[in-house]
């Protein structure tokens, strides 16, 4: 097998240093079994991100870090498999499942090459995971390859416009102007960080997604209360009050459901 490419190495260091920041939230996600969602905690019934239906199916979560949201689809009846670059986030989340009493498999590996057979899953779901820093040209084909006919992904990232919109500079929020162009949107190297971020136009995610055989059922531009609260520095309440910070895509394979036989 090859190499990884260098992005995923590169983030593989970033996340190892990073993963000690994220246990209080892998915690907290874990103890509070009420789904919320991206860095406003925005509640589940506002975006809809796990389907009714879950219980029984298999899911697959890309990019699972601590693996909180693992744990919610867990407790939710589903078999669900999470698979992360970061050995030191699923150091996290290998402790949380033995304290909480719920366990599924976690992957060290690559969401853009997961080892699991075609038409593995029902569901495959991501939150800033592999769909924000994994290259959606290697991901994405990926994804339909794991799921079955007629089944789903959702993914929550920032949106296109805060990224157009958000300074080079550590720490600065999200302006109201734009700051960069949108033509040739792809992998993004912030100055102050060691990881590579890759971010797309929508068109472009409209056209990869219907390309690996996609149909996009809804993108849901996220807002958040208002008394929502968030300690990233990179988009105040105000900000993302008036425009969305965070989107969620739901896109759905094509092809029906096999029947299940007797
Ligand atoms: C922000 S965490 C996402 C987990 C959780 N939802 C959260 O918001 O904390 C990002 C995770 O994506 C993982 N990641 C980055 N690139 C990846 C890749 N190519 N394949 C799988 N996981 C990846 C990182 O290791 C990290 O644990």
């Amino acid at each position: 097998m090859s190499d990884p490419p260098d992005h995923v190495l590169r983030n593989r260091a970033v996340w190892d240093s990073w993963a000690t920041r994220l246990v209080a939230a892998g915690e907290r996600g874990w103890a509070d079994n009420a789904p919320d969602w991206g860095i406003w905690g925005v509640p589940e019934a506002q975006v809809d991100m796990i389907p009714d239906d879950i219980a029984g199916r298999d899911a697959i979560e890309l990019g699972c870090g601590t693996a909180y949201v693992s744990s919610w689809l867990a407790r939710r009846g589903a078999r669900v498999v999470g698979i992360d670059n970061s050995a030191a986030q699923l150091a996290t989340a290998r402790r949380l499942q033995a304290q909480h009493g719920v366990r599924f498999p976690l992957l060290h590996g690559n969401a853009e090459a997961v080892p699991h057979r075609d038409a593995s899953f029902d569901f495959a779901i991501s939150e800033y995971g592999a769909c924000l820093w994994a290259d959606p040209y290697r991901w994405v084909p990926e994804a339909p390859r794991l799921l079955r006919p007629g089944g789903s992904l959702h993914f929550l990232v920032n949106s296109m416009l805060m990224v157009l919109c958000t300074p080079a500079e550590d720490g600065v929020a999200a302006s109201e102007r734009l700051l960069r162009p949108a033509f040739g949107l792809h992998r993004v190297e912030w100055p102050s960080e060691d990881g590579v971020e890759f971010h797309l136009t929508h068109g472009e995610w409209i056209r990869v997604l219907r390309d690996c055989g996609f149909e996009i059922e809804a993108l849901v531009e996220v807002r958040p209360p208002a008394d929502a609260t968030t300690h990233y520095p990179f988009v105040t309440l105000e900000w993302a009050r008036q425009w969305p910070c965070e989107e969620v895509w739901m896109v759905r394979k094509r092809g029906a459901p096999a029947t299940p036989t007797p």
